[in-house]
């Protein structure tokens, strides 16, 4: 492990935020540490149980938790006030932006959590914080790429024609990115662009970001994007893809006015929680240093909280550098990003 600046750190470098302390000051709801909180999570079970054991251990307070792959926020607005939900865990602004549209959070007041999480990465009136960042990055063949650095706009340069890689445009990870590039550039140039990236790909968009990187391997294309953890989990983790990560680098590419298109795993607290005070403790728990370094080093995720070291295999990319486009502005624009997809007829 090695420290790199943390997002807020650079941020503040840049003249953008500050950061404050270290100490953890958990809200003291007064009823004792005893008791449980109900979590639901579109975290694998496997992948947050460590976490929440080492929370149960820490406080006494048991964490139940129901995991899914979708509709979860459905299911908190269907069980209305009855719902037992104290915690909605997401992994994509997309769900979190859904939660509050339907009206199944509340605000976390906390200044902890605010001095803590920079204001791009949570939202102003306090309905949800990132707890961790990915990054959308390049997949590139170490053996027919020299170049280390790329700009998103360039992706549409006809040097790469027949070159890329990519999986479907309404993938909420590529449709994420798509809607950075219009609150960047506007409609009109992200729809230009758009449509030169189709024209340089080697062939329609299919699979996930692993293959990605098994197709670079197998020479069908030259570069590609991927999120940052799944390159890292193929060459630490999956020995049937390490021979994908080991053909292919990681880029960190930028916009060309700004920094590396990020996306946050956030936390909502729910409307009608019935654990509230350990909701908020374990909100606060998953901000603090311990959580944070457990967090990015299970996930090979960044931690966004100050200081809290990222993982050798993650620090090996370089320093990210992340956008400082609020998620919020993002999220907007995703529907925008997901006609122009149809429009261009990107998946065809
Ligand atoms: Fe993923």
């Amino acid at each position: 492990m090695r420290a790199v600046p943390s997002y807020a750190a650079r941020l503040a470098l840049a003249g953008a935020a500050a950061l404050l302390g270290h100490s953890a000051v958990f809200a003291q709801p007064g009823q004792g540490t005893s008791g449980e909180v109900n979590v639901y999570t579109y975290r694998e079970a496997k992948l947050i149980q460590p976490l929440f054991d080492a929370f149960t251990k820490e406080t006494g307070v048991k964490v139940n938790m129901i995991s899914a792959s979708m509709g979860l926020e459905q299911r908190i607005a269907a069980e209305g006030v009855n719902s037992p939900a104290d915690v909605l865990l997401t992994v994509d602004i997309s769900r979190i932006e859904d939660a509050i549209r339907l009206g199944i959070t509340q605000p976390i007041r906390s200044d902890f959590l605010d001095k803590l999480v920079p204001p791009a990465l949570r939202d102003p009136e306090g309905h949800w914080y990132g707890v961790s960042m990915r990054a959308r990055v390049i997949y590139a063949s170490k053996e027919r790429v020299k170049q280390n650095e790329i700009a998103y706009e360039e992706l549409a340069d006809p040097v790469w024609k027949g070159r890329i890689c990519i999986r479907s445009g309404q993938h909420s990870y590529n449709n994420a990115l798509f809607a950075g590039m219009i609150v960047k550039h506007g409609e009109t140039k992200t729809e230009e662009w758009l449509r030169g990236l189709k024209a340089n790909l080697a062939q329609k968009p299919s699979g996930g970001d692993r293959e990605i990187a098994r197709d670079i391997a197998a020479g069908k294309c030259d570069i590609g994007l991927g999120n940052t953890y799944y390159w890292a989990l193929m060459l630490n983790k999956e020995p049937d893809k390490k021979a994908w990560a080991d053909a292919t680098k990681v880029i960190l590419p930028t916009f060309k006015d700004g920094g590396t298109h990020v996306n946050v795993s956030g936390v909502v607290l729910a409307k009608n929680a019935p654990n509230k005070a350990n909701a908020l403790k374990l909100i606060e728990w998953m901000l603090g240093e311990k959580a944070q370094h457990m967090y990015a080093d299970m996930n090979y995720e960044y931690p966004v909280r100050s200081g809290a070291p990222v993982n050798t295999t993650i620090a090996g990319y370089g320093v990210l550098w992340p956008d400082p486009m609020p998620l919020s502005m993002l999220a907007e624009r995703r529907k925008s990003a997901a006609n122009l997809v149809d429009k261009v007829g990107f998946d065809h």
